[in-house]
């Protein structure tokens, strides 16, 4: 009933010619597969290039963050408009690297939610604790905080066109993941947040996403359980052939 998705976080790496040379290479070799959403996100500077080369394919173009107004003094920011206007369908909001270097809050998650939704772009909300949080076991405390404080005040319809990625930190480009267990723990706890929130139909429909450390090698047993419905991946999103056998994996 939840179909899949397998998103590449490029963060900021490919210039505009090695983005374009990256999709194109995807796009011939994932053409075939109907049962899984693929999504590539690449920086801000090569969205109008990659979405030009991924129209007619089966792949979706993703935006790394945006700012939640239209337009206006906020220089060196991107608005949720020019997004559309450039073809972003989806858009990765709360990344931790955000959270972490450039001052992203939960209040700022929500408003650039709430944002995305008036233009019809789905957010992919990322969450997670880090390391230290976990060891002191506040993990489900911090995941909370992230879930009900960055998606308060969404509509039902709106939560069903949300994609939560849970990413804890400390798998964030570490080769750490977390076990399969680990990470469908934590995916339950998210649905019953959201059937807290809204309804047990609603937490069902969800997708939820893990993201950390994802590679070919682990992202079956990740994708085995029953409550992970896709992966957010990063560097090995970067190499076209590891993330095609990411793709074919992630069902
Ligand atoms: P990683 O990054 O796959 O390189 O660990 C995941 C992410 O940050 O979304």
């Amino acid at each position: 009933m939840r179909k899949p998705i397998i998103a590449g976080n490029w963060k900021m790496n490919k210039t505009t010619s090695e983005a374009c040379e990256l999709v194109n290479a995807l796009k011939e070799k994932v053409a075939d597969i109907a049962d899984v959403e693929i999504v590539v996100a690449p920086p801000f500077t090569a969205l109008w290039s990659v979405s030009e080369a991924i129209k007619g394919s089966n792949i979706k173009l993703s935006a790394q963050d945006m700012h939640w107004e239209k337009s206006g003094a906020y220089t060196g920011e991107i608005s949720p408009l020019m997004l559309k206007d450039v073809g972003c369908e989806y858009v990765i909001i709360g990344h931790s690297e955000r959270r972490m270097y450039f001052a992203e809050t939960n209040e700022t998650v929500n408003k650039k939610v709430k944002a995305a939704h008036e233009y019809s772009i789905k957010p992919i909300v990322c969450v997670g604790e880090r390391l230290e949080e976990r060891e002191v076991g506040i993990t489900n405390d911090v995941v909370k905080d992230h879930v009900t404080n960055g998606l308060a005040g969404l509509t039902a319809e709106q939560m069903l066109a949300t994609i939560i990625a849970y990413e804890p930190v400390w798998a964030i480009g570490t080769g750490k993941t977390a076990t399969p267990e680990q990470a469908q723990e934590v995916h339950r706890f998210i649905r019953e947040i959201l059937a807290d929130m809204y309804s047990s139909e609603i937490a069902e429909q969800v997708r939820i996403q893990y993201g950390g450390s994802v590679k070919p090698d682990n992202i079956a047993q990740l994708i085995a359980e029953p409550d992970i419905d896709g992966g957010l991946i990063g560097g090995a999103s970067l190499d076209v052939e590891s993330f095609i056998k990411i793709v074919k994996l992630g069902k």
